[in-house]
Parts: C-alpha cells; structure tokens; sequence
C-alpha cells in the first residue's frame, strides 16, 4: 500500500538514496531539507515525479504535514560541516528531533531516527554491541555531534515511554557511496577526490586506525527493513559493515582501483578521532536477515565512477 513518507535531510547523501528507494517502491515521498550540506543534485532525477515534493524548511522550527512515516536524516554527518557551527548542530539534533517527533505524536507516525556509531565514543568494548553506553567526552570538538545524536536518543525514548510515539533507532556505521559531499573531509571521498585530482593521499597518524565501511545500498536496505518492522521493536541496532580495514589498505585499495599515481603521506592525529570502530552487527542478521553484501572493491568503484563525474 502506498504510504506517504517524510525524509528529513533528503537532500543529503544517504537522504537522496533513501528518497529513490521509497519512490521506487511506489511511496510518496517528501524531502525535507535546508540544503547546508545537501544539493538539488542528488535529487535532480526525482524532480518531476508526481509522487515527490521537496521542502526548503529547517528543522530546528516545527513542521507540520500529515504522513505516515517520519526518516529523521537532517544533521550534518561530517566533522567539517558538523564543526562547522557547532551550536546550530546541537540545536539540528536536539530541537529537530523534538520537532519531529511531536509531528509523530500528533499525526500518529511511525519516526526512525539516524544515529550514529559516534554515541559509541571511543569505544573500550569492540566490536560495539547495541548494549555498549559508549566512551564520549562531553566537552570535545565533536560533542556537539556525538551528545546531539545521543540527546536525540533519548528523546526518541522519553517520546515513546511518556506517549508511545512508535519509534526506530538505528546506530549507522560509516557509509558510502554516490552522492556523498566531495569535500567533506570523510576518509573514503578524501581518498577518491584526492587520487583522480593526483593530489597526495593524507593519513592521520600511521594508518593503523581501523574502520568498517558499508555501501550506502546496504544502509539503505536495513533502514528500510528496520522502519518496517513490528511497532514493538524500537531498537537500537546497529546497521554497518564488519568487514575492518586499516585506513592505508583503505588508501592502497583507493590508489589501485583508480589507477592513480598520487603519493601517501602521513599528517598528525585530530583530537578525539577514534582508533577503533566495529559493528557488532548480531541483532541485524538475527531480527532482519539482513548483513552487507556490497564488498569494498565494488563499492569503491561505483563510487570512484560518482566522483569522476564531480571533480574531473
Ligand atoms: N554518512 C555516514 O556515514 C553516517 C554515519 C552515521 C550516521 N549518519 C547520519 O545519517 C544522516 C544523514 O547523513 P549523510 O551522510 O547523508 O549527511 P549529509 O550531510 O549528506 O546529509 C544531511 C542532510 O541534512 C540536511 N540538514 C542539515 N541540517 C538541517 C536542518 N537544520 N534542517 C533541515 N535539513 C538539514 C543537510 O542539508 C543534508 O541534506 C545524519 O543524521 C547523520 O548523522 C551518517
């Protein structure tokens, strides 16, 4: 049956994937956006389909329309857009999860909430189970994402104990893929931008630091089969890929599949930028069946593909 569906951040990279998919499957979608890290051109193919609208609205300020299910995307989700002004940041999470989630109350909406592997901090336990409270330092640079995302959370539980407001929390792990901002400062666009332009490859310490990456179909899968599931699972759960890399294996795999000859070289260590970071993805494959099948090297080439359209 058709449902009309709201996507908060539609615009951005993993918004524009998830408006595709629901329009794909017959939904009618309206992407919600105030376009500071998003683009009409990750939109631009559904502009003139008559089951999708666009709205130029911040979230931070209540909106009001009649939908059945509520994607909450809008935040900006790269340390330079997020640090960017952290204040508003806060105030995106906090005030535009209050926000949306009254529209839930009100309008009786099922709302799925984005968050993060960042509530996971720098982790002690790994791979992150859902169970983990995390290790985030309250007054860092990236606080005003990590206790945004974190607030949020709560919220979304207050909501559903005090007025149970349906709700979804899904932790995502690193994305990515088509669409996602050239310049955002995030490892695997930075490595991409920076061998098609024969730039040199910049690594923050000595590339030890593990990361999992998922392909943004995968995300999208599981966000979709979580918002669907029955009302009486809430989550949180962890959506992302186990597979571990270290960041130079990363840069190597960058370097081959582009064929480029840029150079590797090393610069310090950001503050706070976690070592480790794994999903323990045991709920996902035993509530939804569900695991990433994009490997890396697929991955990568859809998006290098994405990006030679941008930056060549
Ligand atoms: N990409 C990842 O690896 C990742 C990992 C964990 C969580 N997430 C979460 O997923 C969501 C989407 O991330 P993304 O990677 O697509 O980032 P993105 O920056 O591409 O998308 C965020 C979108 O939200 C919009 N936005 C920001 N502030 C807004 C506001 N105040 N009102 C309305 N719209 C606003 C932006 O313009 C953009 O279109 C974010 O909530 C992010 O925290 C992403």
């Amino acid at each position: 049956m058709m449902k009309r569906i709201l996507v908060t951040g539609g615009a951005g990279f993993i918004g524009s994937h998830l408006c595709a998919r629901l329009l794909n499957e017959g939904n009618d979608v309206i992407c919600l956006d105030n376009y500071f890290t998003g683009n009409k051109e990750n939109i631009i193919s559904l502009i003139g389909n008559p089951h999708f609208e666009m709205v130029r609205h911040d979230v931070i300020h209540p909106y009001y329309v009649e939908v059945d299910q509520i994607y909450n995307l809008a935040c900006p989700a790269s340390p330079v857009h997020y640090q960017y002004n952290p204040i508003k940041t806060i105030k995106t999470s906090v005030m535009g999860a209050i926000n949306m989630l009254g529209l839930a109350k009100r309008v009786n909406a099922k709302i799925l909430q984005a968050s993060t592997s960042e509530i996971y901090g720098d982790p002690f336990v790994h791979p992150q189970p859902e169970s983990y409270w995390g290790n985030v330092n309250t007054i860092g640079i990236r606080s005003c994402y990590d206790e945004g995302k974190r607030c949020a959370e709560t919220l979304f539980m207050d909501y559903h104990r005090q007025n149970n407001v349906k709700i979804k929390i899904i932790r995502i792990f690193n994305t990515y893929g088509p669409n996602m901002h050239p310049s955002d400062g995030r490892v695997v666009s930075n490595f991409i931008v920076q061998a098609l332009k024969s730039e040199n490859i910049t690594i923050y310490g000595e590339g030890t630091q593990t990361r999992s990456f998922q392909y943004i179909d995968d995300l999208i899968e599981g966000m979709i089969r979580v918002m669907n599931t029955d009302d009486s699972f809430i989550g949180p759960i962890n959506i992302g890929n186990p597979n571990e890399f270290t960041i130079m294996q990363l840069a190597e795999r960058v370097l081959a599949l582009t064929g480029s000859k840029s150079k590797i070289v090393k610069l310090d260590l950001p503050s706070d930028d976690p070592q480790q970071r794994k999903p323990d993805i045991t709920l996902a494959r035993n509530l939804l069946g569900w695991e990433p099948k994009v490997q890396l090297d697929k991955g990568l080439g859809k998006t290098i593909n994405y990006f030679k359209t941008k930056v060549l």
